[in-house]
């Protein structure tokens, strides 16, 4: 039997990728999505990936979310908490709202998507928890205080589950993309992207299936020993 896997923010950006590898790693895969059904929809027919509609940082939405995907699927043992946005302004004209929705989102989000499997997980004696957290989680960036602390948080997340599921089988490790051809990255002012590419010892921007490779690895039932792990790919833009 394939092992289920649900990818938050699945069907787009970083995330298409992601549920792309995995269906030809051979999972089944649920790509949740928060907002835009036309791209879901484009999505689903062109990968023939089932999509499902929930907002990450609704706890009980999430739970739903994820019942209906068991109900159709099986028992949701790879999550790939995936989902994030940016609301990017300097420190001092950062609103309380754009702190807000980043965190929820990109923090709560995290919890929200894991925290209602994790029984389940223990219990069946097996899981595999990869977070894409980033490369402004490890060196801040300008302009990012909201999302650099989501970002540095998902590390602590996985570090910590990490140590509660080792003995049950269950890992937990995070990927920290650099700079990616996707579209939050385009939605950088065009003289700040060719700044950042400069900053890029590899000299281009990422592509979103270098990412998806690293996920389908730690996926694997094969990859049981790496865990607590900060992987990161980013053209050696930032070496830790
Ligand atoms: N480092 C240092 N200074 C910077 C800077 C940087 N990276 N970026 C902008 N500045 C400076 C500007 O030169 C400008 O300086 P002056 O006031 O002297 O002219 C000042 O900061 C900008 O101030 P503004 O008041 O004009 O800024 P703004 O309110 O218009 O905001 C911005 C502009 C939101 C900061 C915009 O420049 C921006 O979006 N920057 C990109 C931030 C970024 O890298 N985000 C990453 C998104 S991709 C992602 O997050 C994915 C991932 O995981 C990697």
């Amino acid at each position: 039997m394939s092992r289920v896997a649900l990818v938050t923010g699945g069907s787009r950006g970083i995330g298409a990728a992601i549920s792309v590898a995995l269906r030809d790693a051979g999972y089944l895969v649920a790509a949740n999505y928060a907002g835009n059904d036309a791209a879901a929809t484009k999505f689903a027919e062109e990968t023939g990936i089932k999509t499902y509609k929930w907002d990450v940082a609704d706890y009980e939405a999430s739970k739903a979310g994820m019942a209906q995907v068991e109900a159709d699927l099986g028992p949701i043992e790879i999550i790939v908490a995936n989902a994030g946005i940016t609301r990017d302004a300097p420190f001092h004209k950062m609103t309380p709202e754009q702190w807000h929705q980043v965190i929820n989102t990109n923090l709560t989000g995290v919890f929200n998507t894991i925290h209602p499997n994790w029984t389940g997980m223990r219990e069946r004696k097996f899981g595999r928890v990869v977070v894409i957290s980033s490369i402004n989680g490890q060196k801040g960036q300008f302009a990012q205080v909201n999302y650099a602390a989501t970002k540095a948080g998902d590390l602590g997340i996985v570090k910590s589950l990490a140590q509660e599921g080792a003995r049950f089988g269950i890992t937990a490790n995070a990927i920290c993309p650099g700079y990616i051809g996707t579209d939050m990255v385009m939605a950088v002012p065009e003289k700040v992207r060719e700044a950042i590419i400069g900053q890029i010892p590899a000299g281009r921007l990422g592509r979103p299936e270098e990412i998806a490779r690293v996920v389908a690895f730690l996926a694997s039932d094969e990859s049981e020993f790496i865990n607590g792990s900060t992987i990161a790919a980013n053209g050696a833009q930032f070496c830790s």
